[in-house]
């Protein structure tokens, strides 16, 4: 009997991996008629549609809800097909380059620091809310010459305009999330003028933007709001739900929290084992450019096509014991930031951070419980992972 398969359906937003291990049972993609869409959900398929440029048109939307329900998204790099998009993203890649990052890594220390210690010495905090989200949205702030105190309204903001679903809903367009999106692109509209009307306000990136020229064209005022929108939602809302999602699963896994808890250098491997685990993205979208033929399905120019990285960071034939949480693993190229022409621009970043913020709240405690009545995992179809996640130190 086929498998009904909607990302849409609570089911599936609610906890996705057990129909993802029965779509990969099935050894091809699936085929969902109700939204025209092939998921796929193996390793090996994903990896190789990411790398053929051809097969792949990423202007209709790269998040289910622009896909298949026609949402309108920013127009940036994101939503461009390559060659195209490497001219936008290339001038924010020596931003992100591991290089650039290490750079960074002070300013970022400090900030990370500075937010930690408003945290020593409480009972209970949310490792989500009151520390990574903050740490992210103030960064991606500074890149664009936002300040600290719009920086984090605007991090209130994309939480109600991204994890606002609730069951049975379809897209993100509840008036709640139309408001605080309006809200949002008003803030960033008066950031454009101000950035138009003084050459040095921006940041870093937000001048790099606005000063590039890609084939004698400038970006206009609508296409560098679009740029800052989906660089602060980018930069904030993936990274700390995976430093809650790490003090979790060790949490969860005593014998391995007691080995990190002796040994810090460990971090980065449970870190990354977490994006395996419990992947933020848990997918993102495409059409077909062409007619193509994938692990016996037979693709049509034209079907909406999704990749289903949490699905495929889980493939059996790819990780031996996939469904367990295990830092010891070898990390033989997960699928957690992607592969291809849109490989996730702030994969350096994202690493650099999260070990400086796992360290720091390492560093201060003996140990730590979760607090499990007071966690809360992010409902819908495209973003997975801890967005409330209480824990109670045990301070040094
Ligand atoms: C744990 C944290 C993160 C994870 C797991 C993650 C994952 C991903 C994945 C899987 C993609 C590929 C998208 C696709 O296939 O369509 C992606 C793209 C992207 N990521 Fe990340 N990301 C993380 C953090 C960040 C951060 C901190 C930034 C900061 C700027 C960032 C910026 C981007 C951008 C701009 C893209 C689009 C690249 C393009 O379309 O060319 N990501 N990310």
């Amino acid at each position: 009997m086929s498998i009904e398969y909607d990302p849409f359906s609570t089911e599936a937003m609610r906890d996705p991996h057990p129909i993802y291990r029965e779509l990969r049972a099935e050894g091809c993609p699936h085929f969902v008629e109700k939204r025209r869409a092939w998921a796929l959900t193996l390793y090996d398929h994903l990896r190789t549609a990411s790398l053929k440029n051809e097969w792949l048109d990423f202007t209709p939307g790269q998040t289910p809800s622009q896909l298949m329900l026609g949402e309108k998204g920013p127009h940036t790099f994101m939503t461009m097909n390559a060659p195209e998009n490497r001219k936008w993203r290339g001038i924010l890649e020596p931003f992100y380059a591991a290089g650039a990052v290490e750079r960074e890594l002070p300013r970022i220390r400090s900030l990370i620091e500075s937010e930690f210690d408003q945290l020593r010495g409480r009972e209970t905090f949310d490792v989500y809310r009151d520390f990574a989200n903050r740490v992210m949205c103030l960064n991606a702030g500074y890149n664009l010459g936002i300040d600290r105190e719009t920086a984090i309204v605007a991090r209130d903001l994309i939480d109600r305009m991204i994890l606002n679903r609730v069951p049975g809903q379809e897209g993100a367009s509840t008036p709640d999330s139309q408001q605080a999106a309006g809200e949002l692109g008003g803030i960033l509209h008066q950031h454009v003028q101000r950035m138009r009307a003084d050459p040095a306000a921006g940041g870093p990136q937000g001048i790099a933007l606005r000063d590039a020229e890609v084939d004698g064209i400038r970006l206009t005022d609508e296409d560098l709001l679009a740029y800052l929108f989906s660089l602060l939602v980018v930069g904030s809302e993936t990274t700390p739900m995976a430093v809650a999602g790490t003090l979790y699963y060790l949490a969860q896994h005593p014998e391995q929290k007691a080995m990190v808890l002796a040994d810090h250098s460990l971090l980065p491997k449970a870190f990354r084992e977490t994006c395996r685990y419990d992947q933020p993205t848990n997918m993102l979208a495409r059409r077909a450019a062409k007619d193509f033929e994938l692990g016996g399905a037979q693709v049509k120019a034209g079907d909406n096509l999704l990749f289903l990285y949490a699905s495929a960071n889980r493939d059996e034939s790819r990780f031996e014991k996939a469904e367990n949480f295990d830092i010891n693993r070898e990390n033989k190229g997960d699928m957690s930031f992607g592969i291809g022409a849109h490989f996730c621009l702030g994969a350096a970043l994202a690493q650099a951070a999260a070990q400086i913020m796992l360290k720091s709240m390492l560093h201060a405690m003996e140990d730590y419980e979760v607090v499990e009545e007071e966690c809360e995992r992010a409902f819908g179809e495209h973003l997975n992972g801890y967005i409330r996640m209480v824990i109670r130190p045990r301070w040094k």
